[in-house]
């Protein structure tokens, strides 16, 4: 066994375990660089270019019992195909639509992992089955690859779906039952094939309906979670892509798929944890819990709505010293980042002291607010975070809010009946004055009112956030 080990050791497989290794060590500093916006750019490149390294040694020096790959015009056609659709639809998605895209590419990862399984099924070494039957890693790796990857395929699916507006949610309490049912019975097929006396050609039905059973369970698992929790569940989704694409490293001996995987696996379990905290709420809770968008519950808001005119806030920004700006989902419909900056430089220049107030959920993808903020060039260190910023409020002579609204609104704080109860939320509430633009009363992502726009110190400046920012950066300009 050792001299066959020995003698499949060619200069072909040396130059492709180098490759993959040196693969790996991208993927690794490539997703290092990408937690600083200054140096992600640089970061992605750097794995796409390991990922590039790793597919082009493949296809010039993977060897099979001494043959290289036959059919390189079909993977050529097929990697052009992939390249081009993939590019097209990168160019054209507007930035609020990337969380959509996101799960759909991630689904593409799913997929990918399960056809894997599924074509490597019937062609186990037969060497090794004669040994030890189906009880032994590879089948282990071609099952779990099966099952996670059909779920993260299916679930991303109905995520892409739902973020997209065309599918609501389904918040029945049975779906939770039949998905217990379900899991149960997806480990009781994988240990009854891996038990089985029978060949892979024997097993292969049962593997087709464990496939199937995992594509339900995929669609039932994110069908009733929805609203606010929907981030969490891409990123958990990102997290099962990466562990069945780790499967196929396993089962291919591919050092590079294999660390691309755990990679991915790992960040994506970690963004989930980090995004649980920061709504201050457990994985399972967010799982199996009815938690999110459509909530109609929430206290009864009181007050009225005050407004305030262009040139008074002007005028009130002008003469402060501490003014926060506290961007949302709106300021990137607007896309009014470039307007947002004019506005704060122009303050600067008054020597009035601007910060930006980030919160991690804010907008509709991780990082959204860091990433729109960078695409207007403002200073990385002008983005505080949320537990830093807070802190602040009670200091703070103006804060501008634009086009946010669930991440400033105090029922978080003091409404245990809201659906966003327990989310941790910028403070904004406990600045000296507070101004909101927005277009009108609509509501946020969680569908609730807001008692911020009801306050006394609260004043509202109605608008589309582009043009409202134009004409405000023109009203200081003029003072
Ligand atoms: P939201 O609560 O969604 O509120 C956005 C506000 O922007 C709306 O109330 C809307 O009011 C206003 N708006 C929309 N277009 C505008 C425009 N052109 N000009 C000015 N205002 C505009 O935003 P948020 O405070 O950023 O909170 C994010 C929410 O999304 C949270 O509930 C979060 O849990 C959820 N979510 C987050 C993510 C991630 S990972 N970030 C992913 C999915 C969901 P008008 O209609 O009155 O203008």
């Amino acid at each position: 066994m050792e001299a066959n080990i020995i003698n499949s050791y060619t200069w072909q497989s040396g130059i492709l375990e180098v490759s993959y290794i040196l693969a790996s060590v991208l993927f690794i500093i490539g997703l290092k660089k990408l937690s600083n916006p200054e140096s992600a750019r640089r970061g992605n490149l750097m794995a796409a270019f390991g990922m590039g390294l790793a597919i082009v040694a493949t296809l010039l020096f993977h060897t099979k019992d001494g043959e290289s790959i036959k059919n390189i015009p079909l993977i050529l056609i097929a990697i052009a195909l992939g390249t081009v659709v993939g590019w097209a639809i990168a160019v054209k998605v507007k930035m609020t639509a990337m969380p959509q895209l996101v799960s759909l590419f991630n689904g593409m990862g799913g997929a990918a992992a399960a056809l894997i399984s599924l074509m490597e099924f019937p062609h186990i070494n037969p060497l090794l089955v004669s040994e030890s039957g189906l009880l032994n890693g590879h089948v282990l790796a071609i099952l779990l690859g099966l099952m996670i990857g059909s779920v993260s395929f299916a679930g991303s699916m109905v995520a892409f779906l739902k973020l997209d507006g065309r599918l609501g949610d389904i918040k029945a309490p049975w779906i939770r039952y039949i998905n217990m049912i379900l899991l149960v019975g997806l480990l009781g097929f994988i240990a009854f094939i891996m038990l089985s006396s029978g060949t892979p050609d024997d097993m292969l039905p049962m593997v087709y309906v464990m496939f199937a059973i995992a594509l339900v369970y995929g669609v039932l698992f994110v069908m009733p979670i929805g609203g606010a929790d929907m981030p969490v569940v891409i990123s958990l989704l990102n997290s099962f892509t990466g562990v069945a694409a780790a499967m196929g490293g396993f089962l291919y001996n591919n050092q590079a798929m294999l660390t691309g995987g755990i990679l991915v696996g790992s960040a994506g379990t970690i963004l989930t944890v980090l995004m649980c905290n920061a709504m201050n709420r457990s994985l399972i809770n967010v799982i199996v819990g009815a938690f999110g968008g459509g909530g109609a519950a929430g206290q009864e808001v009181g007050g009225a709505i005050k407004e305030i005119s262009l040139s008074d806030a002007a005028v009130l920004l002008s003469y402060s010293q501490k003014v926060v700006i506290v961007p949302g989902y709106g300021l990137a419909v607007a896309q009014a980042q470039h307007l947002c900056h004019d506005l704060d430089k122009l303050l600067d220049s008054k020597g009035v002291e601007v910060k930006y107030a980030i919160h991690p959920v804010a907008g509709r993808m991780p990082g959204h607010m860091n990433v729109l903020l960078a695409e207007a060039d403002v200073p990385y260190d002008k983005l505080i975070e949320m537990d830093d910023i807070n802190p602040e409020m009670p200091n703070t002579d103006v804060v501008i809010v634009i086009g946010a609204n669930d991440v400033v609104n105090p029922a978080a704080e003091t409404d245990p009946s809201s659906p966003i109860y327990g989310m941790p939320i910028i403070k904004t509430h406990e600045a000296k004055n507070v101004i909101v633009m927005k277009r009108g009363m609509g509501k946020g992502y969680a569908a609730i009112e807001n008692n911020l726009f009801f306050a006394d110190r609260t004043r509202m400046l109605f608008g589309d956030a582009k043009e409202t920012l134009q004409k405000l950066v023109g009203e200081v300009k003029s003072l």
